[in-house]
């Protein structure tokens, strides 16, 4: 049964779409119980991304993301969080063959975690997938510009707007993704000045990564946020801290302490009251 969005106090997908132009949405991606906890004091939206597939799974792209693998992550996010919009996304695989199968994959994500949106990618392309997961009753976020489960197809990760032809295409798909009701719409990896005048150019709001500060709202991946990613960090990646080194150091000092028997300490075990051995 679809949820009925009026039931609890979080943030709506509606409550985003009516923050188009204001002061700018904070979005975040949280693929897990304790993160969600820490994040959702500070964001308006919490996505539980297919990035989950690489960051967490360690999968080369967002193709290794499943149906299963995001209901698990989105139903975390949901228990961790009671304030911010959460929107979990459709994988590769599970909605771009026809409106009836996206329709199907949109329920059963919403159904099995609660959760306020579903996100796909594409842009005129998924218009119809749009437009029936919308006639659900089921809130979209739409992905235009860089769209990660096509990096293959793409040949790799590629900036868009680069090109008068590409820039006419992203237009479409900002209008499309608009006209077919969606609440809101990320956009990933463009020249700045073509993400301000997408943001110009409809009336939901847009969400930027590798994008403009005009947008509406921004998002980063949580892991590269706090300094977390191992591998390469996105040019477009602000780290507002260091956790790579808090861990790797937390870890050389827990191994010295219990290579010389330092840890466990008295604080650390469990003793009777007299100290004596009374087992
Ligand atoms: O999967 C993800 O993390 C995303 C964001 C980068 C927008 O789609």
């Amino acid at each position: 049964m679809i949820r009925d969005p009026s039931a609890d106090s979080r943030i709506k997908a509606e409550d985003i779409r009516r923050r188009k132009g204001g002061v700018p949405i904070v979005c975040l991606t949280a693929y897990t119980y304790p993160v969600a906890r820490l994040l959702d004091p500070h964001v308006d939206l919490l996505l539980v991304g297919d990035s989950v597939a690489m960051v967490l799974h360690g999968h080369a792209t967002t193709l290794g993301a499943s149906l299963e693998m995001m209901i698990a992550h989105g139903q975390a996010v949901m228990r961790g969080s009671a304030n911010a919009c959460v929107v979990v996304d459709m994988p590769a695989g599970s909605y771009e063959t026809s409106p009836a199968q996206a329709v199907a994959a949109a329920r059963r994500i919403v159904e099995e975690t609660d959760c306020q949106a579903v996100k796909l990618e594409g842009g005129v392309d998924m218009a119809a997938q749009i437009a029936a997961i919308v006639a659900e009753g089921i809130p979209v976020m739409g992905h235009i510009g860089l769209q990660p489960q096509s990096v293959e197809k793409d040949g790799g990760y590629k900036i868009k707007g680069r090109t008068r032809d590409n820039i006419a295409a992203l237009l479409r798909d900002a209008e499309a993704v608009e006209k077919e009701g969606a609440f809101a719409v990320v956009i990933e990896g463009t020249m700045e000045a073509v993400a301000a005048k997408l943001t110009r150019h409809v009336s939901i709001p847009t969400i930027g990564i590798g994008a403009s500060a005009d947008c509406d709202g921004q998002i980063l991946v949580i892991d590269d946020m706090v300094g977390m990613t191992v591998d390469r960090v996105p040019k477009f990646v602000k780290e507002y801290a260091d956790l790579r080194s808090v861990i790797a150091d937390a870890a050389a000092r827990y191994a010295a302490d219990v290579r010389s028997r330092a840890f466990p300490g008295p604080d650390h075990v469990f003793t009777t009251a007299s100290g004596k051995d009374e087992t």
